[in-house]
């Protein structure tokens, strides 16, 4: 449809079928017979004819399912407008990839983009059109159980991860290519930022810590492209996101230039009542419009309230009319207008969802996303000769998907125990359970593993303990699995712990105790066939963390980009009391941002630094060359990593920030340079009175394997004064 046409379809709207445009329903309002007297139609208080005018639905899919309720839809639409289908598809539909915050680790913003487009294929076969994701929200607090939907606590990753997904989910064009679907930046603004780690706590930010951290990945999600973007549960400067105008008016729509449609969270409408800053639901629809809220999801605040709002001369009608703009330009965006079935096809559905390719794709983003945290003695990888010890916590050996894995089914993802299989015969392997409920591991549980070689323990988390709703004040393991490897250490045996778990882990516990430890996250449908090649060697570990893992939740929020404080901590003051540190704990995580071992090693030359003065800009641009040696036996990759510092800011500034990083695979005795090129905007930040500019001054450049082990190299950098 073309923009004349489709302004010639909102003059024909009554109030009514505008409002039921800004109303978003669950798929359960769909699955009943109509009745207006019980269920959720009835709790809405929504006629039947009001159903018609509904403008879109989430959590249902299903090409067969889906065509038909819109084919039922446009029947009773008077005007014939197409409902929208929306999901949260957050790392894969149906094939599961591991979670974002596992494939974060992977260090390649392609493998992403590619997870995101064969999760968009699956789902717009499906019948979907619209995903709820990426999830964007920066992360410093592993009590929160969301950071596994996160990529962690880089604003730089972040970024490129934005957009990768973002391109992933939307291709080159929604219109024509029915695999694509529309992608939703969330959650806006600040949410992986709660108080205390407790989950929808409240977010407090200083502005200028926003705009520099947390700010950047929702903006290049909305550069990218971005067709949706939907607001916080939180509230942030003591006004809930779906009601804060500063953050929605000012900051989405007139600085970030954002024009797509903003739909709530779940309820989050509804939730400014409890929140204190509505007495009543038609004062929180008023807040929400007002705040440029186009969506309101399960709520029916703008159902039942905002006509007598406009009537009451509350609101101006012009205000429904640029939100039902935005809804119907999505939908025209999409061609749902020329084809309301879209990507919708039963024999491509069956064709393409969960298929042996996508499946190899998932498991190749697994075996990219696991992390080799600890590797004493080189016991990894085993060796097919070796009789193995697999112990798996009771009932979880295929709990692998994560919390947001929908239709993702356990029963058809590989167990770790299926993957040993891929690489030995089960008379080499022992398979042990451990129970919850365990009280103690017995001498006759024990005496099972007596001839085994090796012993592989899954620990962790279920995939109850992580994702939404999901905030621990202990992020230690089970007691149950710390007192199963205090036991088998008595064994005398080497001990791989496997991790699955969405969080960094407090790991002091069993980290003396074990030889080995592979991070392995939730990794999604062929979790097992990636962890075995892992453990076997077939593929080198290469992951590197993007969120730090702490000694004691009592340091956290930890993270990498922190500032020095007045009173610094540092190799020399160790024995000084009054420094900012803990009586109990050294301050430096277990193990830090951007680390990860390899069966291999690499070897850093001294970095080279040239500065050169550009003749136009009369600025300094830098130049840092490396060279990169894979000094082991067997090939493998590195993420060489180039962070910087800037010594005398007008704020105080981070003791280093992520600025490029560089994935290599390397031959034994293969060498490479790699070359990072600098520039001013790479160095500005925000200042006190939040404008953006850089300073002349000394900057450290630091080049190495992750954020701690660095070569420093200061420079002076000459920058021009901002105007
Ligand atoms: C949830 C989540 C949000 C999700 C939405 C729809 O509460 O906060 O991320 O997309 O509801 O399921």
């Amino acid at each position: 449809m073309n923009s004349n046409q489709l302004k010639q379809l909102l003059s024909n709207m009554t109030i009514e079928e505008k409002i039921g445009q800004m109303v978003q329903l669950a798929g359960e309002f769909y699955k009943e017979e109509d009745s207006e007297n019980t269920g959720p139609m009835h709790e809405m208080n929504l006629s039947a004819g009001k159903m018609a005018t509904i403008g879109s639905v989430l959590g249902i899919s299903g090409a067969q399912t889906l065509i038909a309720i819109q084919k039922e839809h446009l029947a009773k639409s008077r005007l014939g407008i197409p409902l929208l289908f929306m999901a949260d598809v957050i790392h894969g539909y149906r094939t599961i990839f591991p979670i974002s915050l596992g494939m974060a680790c992977a260090w390649d913003p392609n493998l992403i983009e590619e997870s995101a487009a064969i999760a968009a294929k699956e789902a717009a076969v499906s019948g979907l059109h619209v995903t709820f994701a990426p999830m964007v929200d920066l992360v410093r607090d592993a009590r929160w159980g969301r950071v596994m939907e996160s990529t962690g606590e880089d604003p730089y990753l972040n970024q490129l991860y934005a957009r990768a997904f973002v391109k992933g989910y939307q291709g080159k064009n929604l219109a024509t290519d029915k695999f694509s679907i529309a992608a939703c930046i969330k959650h806006f603004a600040g949410y992986g930022a709660p108080v205390a780690g407790r989950e929808y706590n409240t977010v407090e930010l200083s502005e200028r810590t926003l705009r520099d951290m947390y700010l950047p990945a929702y903006q290049a999600g909305i550069d990218e492209g971005s067709k949706l973007v939907m607001t916080a549960f939180n509230s942030l400067d003591g006004v809930p996101a779906t009601a804060n105008k500063r953050l929605m008016r000012d900051i989405l729509r007139k600085e970030f230039g954002f024009e797509g449609v903003l739909i709530s969270d779940w309820a989050a409408v509804g939730e400014m009542i409890p929140h204190g800053i509505a007495e009543n639901l038609k004062e929180a629809g008023k807040l929400a419009i007002e705040a440029g809220v186009d969506i309101e999801m399960m709520t029916g605040a703008y159902l039942n309230y905002l006509n007598e709002l406009i009537d009451e001369g509350e609101i101006a009608e012009t205000l429904i009319d640029e939100a039902v703009w935005r809804v119907l330009t999505l939908k025209n965006d999409l061609g749902l207008f020329e084809d309301p079935y879209r990507g919708a096809n039963s024999a491509e559905e069956k064709a393409i969802v969960f298929s042996q390719e996508h499946r190899e794709k998932a498991r190749g983003m697994a075996e990219e996303s696991m992390v080799l945290l600890k590797n004493k003695e080189q016991i990894l990888p085993l060796s097919i000769h070796q009789k193995v010890a697999l112990i798996v916590p009771e009932g979880q050996a295929k709990d692998v998907l994560g919390a947001w894995s929908w239709k993702g089914q356990q029963n058809e993802s590989v167990s770790l125990y299926e993957g040993l299989l891929q690489h030995i015969p089960k008379e080499s392997i022992v398979l042990k359970t451990i129970a919850d409920a365990q009280k103690e591991i017995k001498a006759d549980w024990l005496a099972d593993l007596a001839d085994v070689d090796i012993i592989v323990a899954v620990v962790g988390e279920s995939s109850y303990m992580s994702g939404e709703g999901a905030s621990r004040s202990n992020i230690k393991l089970p007691s149950e699995q710390i007192q199963l490897i205090k036991k088998l250490r008595t064994l005398d045996k080497p001990i791989v712990a496997t991790l699955f778990n969405g969080r960094p882990l407090d790991l002091t516990d069993i980290i003396q105790d074990v030889d080995s430890i592979l991070e392995a996250w939730f990794p999604g449908t062929e979790a097992g066939s990636a962890v075995a090649n892992l453990l076997y060697g077939k593929k080198n570990p290469s992951g590197k963390l993007t969120m730090s893992f702490p000694r004691a939740v009592g340091q956290v929020p930890l993270y990498y980009n922190q500032d020095n404080t007045g009173r610094p901590l540092t190799a020399l003051n160790q024995e000084d009391k009054f420094l900012s540190r803990y009586l109990d704990v050294d301050n430096s995580p277990l193990f830090p941002f951007g680390y990860g071992l390899s069966y291999t090693y690499f070897k850093y030359s001294p970095m080279e630094v040239t500065l050169t003065r550009s003749p136009k800009s009369q600025e300094d641009e830098v130049r840092i060359e490396v060279m990169i040696t894979n000094s082991g036996k067997l090939a493998g990759t590195e993420v060489v990593q180039l962070y910087i510092r800037d010594k005398v800011g007008k704020v105080v500034r981070p003791i280093k920030e992520l600025k490029r990083f560089k994935k290599v695979s390397l031959e034994p005795s293969e060498s490479t340079i790699v070359a990072f090129n600098l520039n001013k905007l790479d160095f500005e930040y925000t200042h006190q009175d939040l404008s953006v500019s850089v300073e002349s001054g000394e900057f450290d450049l630091m080049i190495g394997p992750n954020s701690e082990e660095l070569e420093i190299n200061t420079v002076y950098l000459t920058f021009k004064k901002s105007e």
